[in-house]
């Protein structure tokens, strides 16, 4: 049951793949609270995934796009206008991928034009939505923008490869698109950086398993999942945190403030053997 906290508000949502992506939550849970929305996803996603089903079931349209493509994005928003009748309230920007990442490719051994389209595909997409939107002057006044990060823009996790490079790059735009939007029109920006989730993306992730059970037990609240993701972005789209700006939020029931947990510890003591640490020094160079 919604509590109309989107009554009459107009969205569109990027990255519903499937009803795993934490993009078809969000849209289901802006719909439940009286919004309106566009789904888009790229062609290929379009072809092989779910979207149209979600679409199906919250009644509106599916518009094809590649975030990387100027051209698609001015086609989304004009044509989303349209057909949801004037300017958009919220954006959720839910896209990610590294070729590097699913290719195996070591961080100290990247493909250039892999990682050129990490960053392009996983931030700077997110600029040339923002860059689209505000040409077109798509977005109301008092209108929301998010998209989501992970906490390796900060800190160094195993694994994480060149995303954590685009991460980093897509909480700065943020912050530099966040001023100039918001001191012209009003337009608030941020990030939301979400605990590790069993997604189609996350589980790309090497060693993913174990990261979300290290992160569940390193956090006081255990880790957030993707409903609760969306209940947290419900309320930076709604008119309750209308000042809120130019901020990367963590969503990742404390993880991000923990240096050492008690469940933790006791874990890794259980696991602490010769074999162990013989194991570790054969993965130095991971
Ligand atoms: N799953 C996690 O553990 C986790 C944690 C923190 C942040 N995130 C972030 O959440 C976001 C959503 O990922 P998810 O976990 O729901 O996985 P997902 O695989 O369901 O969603 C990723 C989406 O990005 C879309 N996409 C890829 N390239 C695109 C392009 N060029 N243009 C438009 N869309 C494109 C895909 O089609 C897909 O729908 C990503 O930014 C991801 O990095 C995920």
């Amino acid at each position: 049951m919604g509590n109309n906290l989107l009554k009459g508000k107009k969205g569109i949502v990027f990255g519903a793949l499937n009803p795993d992506s934490i993009a078809w939550k969000v849209a289901e849970r802006a719909y439940e609270e009286g919004a309106t929305i566009i789904l888009t996803n790229t062609p290929m996603a379009l072809r092989m995934g779910e979207t149209q089903k979600l679409a199906d079931k919250l009644n509106t349209k599916v518009i094809g796009a590649d975030a990387t493509n100027v051209d698609d994005l001015n086609n989304l928003f004009t044509e989303s206008m349209e057909i949801l009748g004037g300017k958009i309230d919220f954006v959720l920007h839910s896209i990610g991928m590294s070729p590097n990442v699913r290719k195996n490719r070591h961080y100290s051994d990247l493909n250039y034009s892999y990682l050129e389209k990490t960053l392009d595909v996983s931030a700077v997409s997110f600029h040339k939505v923002l860059q689209t939107a505000r040409k077109l002057d798509a977005i109301n006044e008092w209108g929301s923008v998010v998209a989501l990060s992970y906490v390796a823009a900060q800190r160094t996790f195993f694994g994480y490869n060149d995303m954590a490079d685009a991460k980093s790059l897509l909480e700065s735009i943020a912050r530099s698109f966040g001023y100039i939007y918001g001191r012209e029109r009003r337009v608030r920006i941020n990030t939301i950086s979400q605990s590790p989730t069993i997604t189609t993306a996350g589980n790309g992730v090497k060693g993913f398993d174990r990261l979300l059970d290290f992160a569940e037990r390193m956090s006081p609240l255990g880790n957030a999942n993707a409903e609760e993701c969306a209940d947290y972005c419900i309320t930076l789209f709604s008119d309750l945190t209308k000042k809120v700006t130019m901020q990367n939020l963590f969503h990742d029931g404390g993880f991000s403030n923990m240096g050492m947990s008690l469940r933790a510890l006791e874990q890794y003591e259980k696991g602490l053997t010769d074999d162990d640490e013989s194991q570790a020094d054969n993965h130095l160079f991971d």
